[in-house]
């Protein structure tokens, strides 16, 4: 029998295909909500395809109130995966209403029709850019918040509205508080080990995984490593690279602690969901070598506008309180993404 039904915003998408993998694994039903504007169809149908299961799919966007309150009344949803968003940083400097309209606009749309539908349980798609710079580069929950572009204050601003909904009290909400986990994704990198699901950026990549991909396939000439003169043991950015399979397993022990008696008062709670560990650019490029046999053409170039010389989770709450950690090393997440570029060398063709 079905545990209870996840509407999925999001789910064509990198980390949202995975969820519905994850989900319908573990018997959840799902129905996605995708208006494919960084996505293709065809992932839905590769979940099926992985999963032998079929997956309800809504092409709409969720700023449109009538498309989400006739999903919330034809399908019995009892929790939200929200992942719908834009998420290029560069990107949101250039068009700062844009995300703020999707971003923001969206959520407080999809929280509207979720209320209307007496529907309160959300696990919603945070980041690690939600904090402020910090010295060390280590990052707990409690750190102050403090984004320095458009796309992170999107997300601050979300967390903001989602902490102060889930504020009000208990008996002025129909009875049932709202209850809602924050995750904050450090890097999601990796694939599906079956390799027919991954990540399918469009024109040139803006991260470093895709891009490294993308030069040891061929497609790109070589990589620009952003910045060597970082305080750190090589001189290049550190960073704490997860993999998508961990991340999403994360999502469903958010599901399974909001519906435990952890959550019973209700409420929002941020988890970090990284491994712990920080690799560094060339760490990343040396591992890629040595797992794949490719080499990856690159040269060092200043360093991006808005980098940090190191950023990794302090994963604790998650463990303690999720009772979830991520299983996987960088050899894993390098192995399943090349496994998923060799298989898809033009990602997705719908
Ligand atoms: P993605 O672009 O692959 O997936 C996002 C999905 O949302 C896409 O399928 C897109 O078509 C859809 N979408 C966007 N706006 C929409 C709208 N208004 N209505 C309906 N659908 C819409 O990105 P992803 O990497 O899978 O990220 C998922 C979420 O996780 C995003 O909210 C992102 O900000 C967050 N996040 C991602 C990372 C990362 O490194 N990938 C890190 C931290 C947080
Ligand atoms: C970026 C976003 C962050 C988002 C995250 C999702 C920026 C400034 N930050 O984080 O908001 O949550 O993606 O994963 O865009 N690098 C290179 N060459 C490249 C690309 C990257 O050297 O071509 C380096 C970067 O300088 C950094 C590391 O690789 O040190 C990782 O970069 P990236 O994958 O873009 O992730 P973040 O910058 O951590």
């Amino acid at each position: 029998m079905n545990k209870h039904t996840v509407l999925v915003t999001g789910g064509a998408g990198f980390i949202g295909s995975h969820a519905c993998v994850e989900l319908l694994q573990a018997g959840y039903g799902v129905v996605v909500v995708d208006n494919l504007v960084n996505s293709k169809a065809e992932a839905l149908s590769r979940v099926e395809r992985i999963t032998g299961k079929t997956l309800p799919f809504y092409q709409a966007d969720i700023r449109d109130k009538p498309a989400l309150t006739e999903i919330f009344a034809k399908e019995s949803i009892a929790t939200v995966m929200h992942f719908a968003g834009l998420k290029a940083v560069g990107e949101s400097c250039e068009q700062p209403l844009n995300y703020y309209h999707n971003n923001v606009y969206g959520t407080l749309v999809l929280l509207e029709a979720m209320r209307d539908a007496n529907v309160k349980q959300m696990v919603f798609s945070s980041s690690a850019t939600v904090y402020q710079p910090s010295a060390t580069g280590e990052y707990s929950e409690d750190f102050p918040l403090g984004a320095i572009n458009p796309y992170g204050r999107s997300k601050v601003i979300i967390e903001d509205i989602l902490r102060d909904v889930s504020a009000v009290d208990k008996i002025k909400q129909n009875g049932a508080p709202w209850k809602i986990a924050l995750l904050r994704y450090f890097n999601p990198i990796g694939a599906h080990e079956c390799g027919m699901i991954g990540e399918d950026p469009n024109g040139i990549p803006n991260n470093l995984m895709p891009y490294v991909l993308q030069v040891a396939i061929g497609k790109l000439r070589q990589l620009s490593v952003f910045g060597n003169d970082y305080p750190t043991p090589d001189g290049t950015g550190i960073r704490d690279y997860i993999h998508v399979v961990d991340l999403v397993k994360g999502h469903i022990k958010a599901i399974e602690a909001i519906e435990s008696d952890k959550f019973k008062a209700g409420g929002c709670h941020a988890y970090n969901l990284g491994t712990g560990k920080g690799y560094s650019v060339l760490d990343i490029v040396n591992t890629f070598e040595k797992v794949t046999g490719r080499k990856v053409n690159y040269q060092f170039a200043p360093r991006r506008t808005g980098d940090l010389a190191e950023s990794f989770a302090n994963p604790e709450r998650a463990a303690r309180e999720l009772d979830w950690v991520a299983e996987k090393n960088l050899d894993d997440m390098i192995t399943d993404a090349w496994n998923w570029q060799v298989k898809n060398p033009q990602g997705y063709v719908d």
